[in-house]
């Protein structure tokens, strides 16, 4: 009884001082658990009468405290401790997206309006998707062209070095007209400078279906060109060789950085190259059962770094995985 009068009397305007009450009379060493303790010195024949009591004086230490907790919500009320619901919130910084992110999709919804779909497929790659399929057979010299990483585990596997290993999976599955784009990210064992990087992005493209042309591809990718860089951007396309296409060509464009006046990026021509594509050879169509005497097809890849660096005036290829606020913030905003 006197420690109920105690606890009567106990007053407390503060919240430590309702936390005190809670540690001296509910907490783990508190008086409550100290009298509970006692029950077993209790002889047998008390110990139901005993038990009713410790019920009763645990649950008045219990109600006494929800009242003081109660009280001292209303006293912070009463003294303006409420929380004020008109406060603005804290800001939460929002990211912003990749440029490269960006620039892949400009590159995408550009195709897309021309009706190619979307593919895409498996970074670590077996060499027939990455080579074999596309006219490389094992001692091609031009698998030099494309430093490869491999895997050590299994020699058949290895990190794709272009999307083209998509455009393998996409014939092996469908049949034509096939008009598809593959973006993804591509490896090859080069040193990292602010040219070159052992990783980066490419947009492939593969156009299959009777009668494609040669002129359907200048057509397509000079559309692309004026779409992504505006309708001044002069175009030329060099002859080349892909083993994969026949013929081959490079596309360069007027170079947007020095305007032609000379620059590092031109390397003081006025041109930079942009992309590689041809008509699709013969034997890639056979390779996948489709009769290269009935259906033609163009193909075409292109490094979303490079056309990235053209947009944006980025100098140097380590900027874009170095991850520095200072050069991603340039970016926010920007869909
Ligand atoms: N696969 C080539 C590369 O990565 C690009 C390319 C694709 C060229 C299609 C021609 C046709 O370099």
């Amino acid at each position: 009884e006197a420690y109920k009068q105690e606890m009567a009397a106990y007053e407390a305007s503060t919240a430590e001082a309702v936390e005190a009450f809670r540690i001296k009379y509910l907490g783990t060493k508190g008086l409550v658990k100290e009298v509970m303790g006692e029950m077993k010195n209790v002889p047998n024949e008390q110990k139901k009468a005993f038990g009713l009591v410790l019920n009763e004086f645990k649950q008045f230490a219990e109600t006494r405290y929800e009242t003081l907790k109660s009280l001292g919500a209303q006293e912070d009320h009463a003294h303006g401790n409420q929380i004020d619901w008109s406060l603005p919130g804290d800001p939460v910084a929002i990211g912003s997206r990749h440029p490269l992110s960006l620039v892949r999709n400009q590159i995408v919804s550009i195709f897309k309006r021309l009706g190619f779909a979307v593919a895409e497929g498996p970074e670590i790659e077996d060499d027939w998707h990455n080579f074999g399929a596309m006219n490389l057979p094992e001692d091609h010299p031009a698998r030099d062209m494309q430093d490869t990483f491999y895997i050590s585990r299994n020699p058949d596997w290895l990190l794709r070095t272009h999307t083209s290993s998509v455009q393998a999976r996409v014939m092996e599955k469908q049949k034509p007209p096939i008009r598809v784009i593959c973006p993804g990210r591509v490896y090859r064992n080069e040193t990292v400078s602010a040219r070159a990087h052992c990783f980066f992005h490419q947009v492939e493209g593969l156009y299959i279906d009777e009668n494609v042309s040669f002129a359907d591809l200048k057509q397509t990718l000079y559309f692309f060109v004026q779409e992504m860089f505006g309708k001044d951007v002069k175009v030329r396309f060099r002859p080349s060789y892909f083993p994969f296409t026949e013929p081959s060509a490079e596309m360069d464009i007027s170079c947007l950085i020095c305007g032609g006046d000379g620059c590092n990026i031109c390397k003081h021509t006025g041109w930079v190259e942009i992309l590689g594509s041809g008509m699709v050879h013969p034997k890639v169509l056979e390779n996948f059962g489709i009769d290269p005497n009935k259906y033609t097809g163009f193909a075409f890849g292109m490094g979303v770094e490079r056309i990235t660096q053209l947009k944006y005036q980025v100098n140097d290829l380590r900027l874009y995985s170095q991850n520095d606020l200072r050069f991603l913030k340039q970016f926010t905003g920007a869909i």
